[in-house]
């Protein structure tokens, strides 16, 4: 039988421990006080408290954000995507919209073909600005003579035309063989330099909707026709846009 007074004492030193919060085999953890390892610039690990902070939300189950399409404005009739002019199957321009050839491609072409006769190639442009009129009977000729389905692989429907921007030129022969002649590989390789692309490649037919032109080349300027060429995409590509007649 235990002594009262010994049983007193027990049962005061029990209650003792429990209000100083500690017991045997818990880890009371560190002091307060003690100081708190920095590892120099960097932040120290933050431990929340458990009811600080909400749980952290369940990983999210959506569709991550769709890439955001092109920009598409429509000025006086006239397409731009992304704030670049096009015209294709897809897009036409108005029937009198007739702005000759642009200035700013017309000089770029100038200096580029300077460094192609500097080299001792000769490039010229054998056909520029076309009006809307002027490729209405270019195409109805090609009509008559290959047949509509025939026509549309090469030669753009009247408002269809890159020619009529005034930022088209073909350059020498229109020809196949012209990618094969130093001008035609000289200029698939440098064009961008001066602000040209080669609208028309061998390898996007079914995206730009035309046979490969080698010599037909689109005035960007610089910054954009170096984007383009860079990026191996075709115009339509770059932009996210397709080209494709209505009917
Ligand atoms: N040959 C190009 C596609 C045009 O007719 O504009
Ligand atoms: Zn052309």
């Amino acid at each position: 039988m235990k002594h009262p007074i010994r049983a007193a004492l027990a049962a005061l030193c029990a209650l003792a421990l429990v209000l100083a919060g500690c017991s045997a085999g818990q880890d009371p953890g560190p002091a307060s006080s003690a100081p708190v390892e920095v590892e120099f610039g960097l932040r120290p690990a933050r431990t929340p408290h458990p009811s600080a902070e909400p749980a952290a939300a369940p990983a999210p189950t959506q569709e991550p954000a769709p890439e955001p399409g092109p920009s598409i404005e429509v000025i006086d009739g006239i397409t731009y995507v992304n704030g670049i002019l096009v015209a294709n199957k897809t897009y036409a321009l108005p029937a009198d919209y007739n702005p000759g050839v642009d200035p700013d491609a017309q000089s770029a072409f100038d200096v580029m073909a300077q460094a192609a006769a500097n080299e001792g190639l000769n490039i010229y442009i054998s056909s520029g600005f076309r009006s809307y009129d002027y490729q209405a009977g270019l195409y109805q000729r090609y009509v008559d003579r290959d047949g509509q389905a025939a026509a549309d692989t090469y030669s753009a429907r009247p408002g269809h035309s890159e020619h009529q921007t005034g930022l088209a030129f073909d350059l020498n022969t229109i020809s196949d063989s012209f990618a094969n002649t130093p001008e035609g590989q000289w200029v698939a390789a440098h064009c961008h330099e001066y602000g040209f692309i080669l609208r028309y490649p061998a390898d996007k037919v079914e995206i730009t909707g035309y046979k490969y032109e080698p010599w037909h080349l689109r005035y960007l300027g610089v910054e954009t026709a170096t984007a383009v060429a860079e990026s191996g995409l075709c115009l339509e590509e770059y932009l996210g846009i397709d080209s494709v007649y209505a009917e």
